[in-house]
């Protein structure tokens, strides 16, 4: 899709027109002059829609002024980015079926609003469509944003946009399409045309680098695992930024399996790697100057003859011995490896995200992710981007009280607490891993998927914290 940015309404004609108005139909820029040409109808025909400006609400009708259509959306009482980036998300939606689109909600006097736009326009657009013999992708070859002459913002929303679509792609794709093998190559390509460093360890290597954590898990599973090491290094870059992603590309629990119902979402649990790659993929295509380290563990959680029994112990790279008791909590252990491999690094940062417990969850439902941090100034980093980004994050505590939960009497700990605080157990288990430096431990279990379309989000895999990341990135970058 071309997107445009054109001063000037009036020079400007096609398929669809979006205007936005606000409560209590109070006209958005450019609505006022579109309704008047429209007639004294509309307000009628606004009551029998009972379309008053909230947010989301949507009003379509016939066109006028160049244009085939007109969609008047509602934006509620103000205009913030989060109320912009949604509003676009449907807006977006409900254009797919036209090729030429244009908008005045760029017009919308806040920062950020034709970033605000264009991610939500195209993210609202997306669809996972590779399965369907008629996939009906959206039309939409055109957006005009009205108002605006910058774009630098464009192309940044359009960066980041693309970012979470190669992290939904990965997410909804089904798990025997996406082995680990399969996923590295997809990194490899991305790094060739990036220009970012990688490494990939087959199983052999795997065990020759002391990833213990990653190759226990994988123990179960016919296809072999990877871990794929990234870094983009920019001329110019001051700071480090290591992000560490949970690559379980299906959990079944291993020996201690899952329940049938709901497996099948399981091919979710690898959206922590995803997002490091439409991370590394945004950071990259927009040249920030910050040095960044994407460590992506890959494996299936199986059940195989060769699965890891409960009761086993194995080595982590750090040295530590761990006694695996459940091996459903299969997330913190090859995380183990990937944060004993970054920290070894020290980098300013390190920022592991994954689909990782149920009991974040339980805590914080299905579109907030539980935020750890090791200090205040890292989880506040981490707080504030994720504002800015528009993704909902909520500070949780790294509990020293219950690390005794995670005594082993037959090894340096084992993987599992007693029946409560189960998140909060899963990450003082990966602050064992961080060689106590600065570390974010974002459990993204909730908002990695969505049960249905709302706003930007599509139902399926959702990319969640690729923005967060992307904006954490800009925090670090060098002048
Ligand atoms: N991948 C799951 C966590 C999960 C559950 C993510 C539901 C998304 C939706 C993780 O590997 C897991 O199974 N965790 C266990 C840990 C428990 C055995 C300590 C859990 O949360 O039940
Ligand atoms: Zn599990
Ligand atoms: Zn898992």
């Amino acid at each position: 899709m071309d997107i445009i940015v054109k001063p000037d309404l009036a020079e400007v004609s096609g398929d669809l027109l979006v205007l936005p108005v606000f409560k209590d139909r109070s006209w958005g820029p450019g609505a006022e002059e579109v309704a008047s040409a429209l007639g004294s109808w509309l307000d009628d025909y606004f009551d029998g829609l009972d379309f008053s400006g909230k947010v989301g609400q949507t009003a379509a009708v016939p066109g006028v002024n160049g244009f085939g259509r007109v969609l008047f959306v509602g934006l509620g009482d103000e205009a913030d980015a989060d109320v912009l980036r949604k509003v676009s998300g449907i807006a977006g939606r409900a254009a797919k079926r036209y090729e030429k689109v244009a908008t005045t909600l760029s017009e919308i006097d806040i920062d950020g609003a034709v970033d605000a736009v264009t991610y939500g326009f195209l993210l609202g657009q997306y669809k996972f469509g590779k399965y369907l013999s008629e996939p009906k992708l959206a039309k939409t070859t055109e957006l005009v944003l009205t108002g605006a002459d910058d774009e630098g913002e464009v192309a940044h929303g359009e960066a980041v946009a693309a970012g979470v679509a190669m992290a939904r792609d990965l997410i909804n794709e089904p798990a025997g399409g996406k082995k680990p093998e399969v996923l590295a190559d997809i990194a490899t390509d991305m790094a060739g045309e990036l220009g970012i460093d990688i490494t990939v360890y087959d199983r052999d290597q795997i065990e020759e680098e002391r990833f213990g954590g990653l190759l226990a898990v994988s123990l179960g599973a016919t296809n072999p695992p990877r871990m794929v090491v990234m870094n983009y290094r920019p001329e110019g870059a001051e700071k480090t930024l290591a992000l560490v992603g949970k690559g379980i590309v299906f959990d079944s629990g291993g020996l201690s399996i899952k329940p049938a119902a709901g497996l099948e979402t399981m091919k979710t649990d690898m959206s922590g790697a995803a997002v490091v790659f439409g991370t590394m993929r945004a950071i990259a295509t927009l040249g920030l100057k910050v040095n960044v380290m994407g460590i992506t563990p890959l494996t299936e959680n199986m059940t195989g003859g060769a699965a890891q029994r409960p009761g086993d112990i194995f080595t982590a790279r750090n040295g530590k011995t761990v006694e695996v008791l459940n091996t459903d909590a299969e997330g913190r252990l090859v995380l183990a490896d990937g944060l004993s491999l970054a920290a070894e690094h020290k980098p300013d940062l390190m920022v592991d995200i994954a689909t990782l417990t149920g009991a974040c969850m339980v805590a914080l439902g299905k579109k907030v992710a539980g935020l750890f941090g090791s200090d205040d100034d890292a989880a506040g980093q981490v707080e504030a981007a994720a504002r800015r980004a528009g993704e909902k994050v909520w500070r949780m505590p790294v509990e020293k009280e219950y690390r005794s939960v995670l005594d082993s009497p037959i090894a340096d700990l084992k993987n599992i607490g007693d029946r409560y605080g189960g998140a909060i157990t899963a990450a003082l288990f990966l602050a064992e891993f961080t060689d106590e430096q600065p570390w974010v431990h974002l459990d993204i279990a909730g908002p990695a998927r969505a049960d249905g379309d709302d706003g930007y989000i599509a139902k399926g895999g959702t990319g969640f914290a690729v923005a967060t990341l992307v904006a954490l990135a800009e925090d670090m970058t060098s002048a």
